[in-house]
């Protein structure tokens, strides 16, 4: 799986804007995604867990733009700087997902616009009673968009793909690289860190947010059903 990983980074491409401070925080819970996946995989494999698998086989019908669900996290006070970035690639009525913000648009940024993704408040993890009161929100906030991402309930989704709102994603490209893979498997497409010390830190091939990753339908939801009871333990 790492090596496939590595393999791909280069192929999904990224922004160039690191921003040391939001990897840092990002760095820590997406590399617990990674342990815990590893969890996953390592005690309980899935009968269809192939490591270090290559794509070999394409699924019958081809994966397109409608097959993509994003999850973008973005925060309310550096939304109007972000924007931007996000209309760049976003194709209004085309593009499918939604951008995670950290509380309710106050009036200055409605009527929300329909060429942007509809956001969603992310929930607070303070009101969920199983997380203890020491949570960090922020992680807890990030790597939860994959779930709340999921509870949407898009019909028809083969990728989960989550970025940040300055991420620009190159949708053909995404697409392009996608469609190799069989969706019905447990897959996790992404690049490193543009920031040393996080990859440093972690110290093995893991996808981060800011270049944005990949993650399978079925993964999701393997991970939608088991990830606050991890995060309640990393967190
Ligand atoms: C994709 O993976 C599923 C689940 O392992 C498998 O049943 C299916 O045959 C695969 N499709 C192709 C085209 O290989
Ligand atoms: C994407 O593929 C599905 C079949 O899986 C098809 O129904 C849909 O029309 C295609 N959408 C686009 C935008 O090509
Ligand atoms: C998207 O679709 C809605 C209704 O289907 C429409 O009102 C809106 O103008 C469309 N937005 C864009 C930017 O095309």
């Amino acid at each position: 799986m790492a090596s496939s990983i590595s393999s791909k980074a280069s192929k999904i491409q990224k922004n160039h804007s690191p921003s040391s401070h939001g990897t840092l925080h990002k760095s820590v819970p997406i590399s617990g995604l990674l342990l815990f996946l590893f969890c996953i995989f390592s005690l309980n494999p899935p009968s269809n867990y192939q490591p270090f698998s290559r794509p070999t086989t394409t699924p019958s019908s081809s994966t397109n733009i409608s097959h993509i669900v994003f999850g973008i996290v973005g925060a309310l006070n550096t939304w109007n700087s972000r924007k931007p970035y996000v209309e760049s690639w976003w194709r209004p009525n085309i593009t499918r997902g939604y951008l995670f913000l950290d509380g309710q648009p106050t009036p200055e940024f409605q009527p929300w616009p329909s060429n942007l993704p509809p956001f969603h408040v992310s929930e607070d993890v303070r009101k969920i009673p199983t997380f203890p009161k020491t949570v960090r929100l922020i992680p807890a906030r990030i790597v939860r968009t994959i779930i709340e991402a999921f509870r949407k309930g898009d019909k028809n989704v083969r990728w989960y793909v989550m970025g940040d709102d300055d991420t620009i994603f190159f949708v053909d490209n995404l697409i392009g690289v996608l469609a190799k893979y069989n969706h019905s498997k447990y897959y996790y497409i992404g690049s490193n860190s543009d920031f040393v010390k996080s990859n440093y830190d972690f110290s093995f091939d893991m996808a981060f947010g800011g270049a944005g990753y990949a993650l399978s339908y079925p993964l999701v939801e393997a991970l939608a059903a088991k990830l606050d009871a991890f995060l309640v333990l990393v967190l």
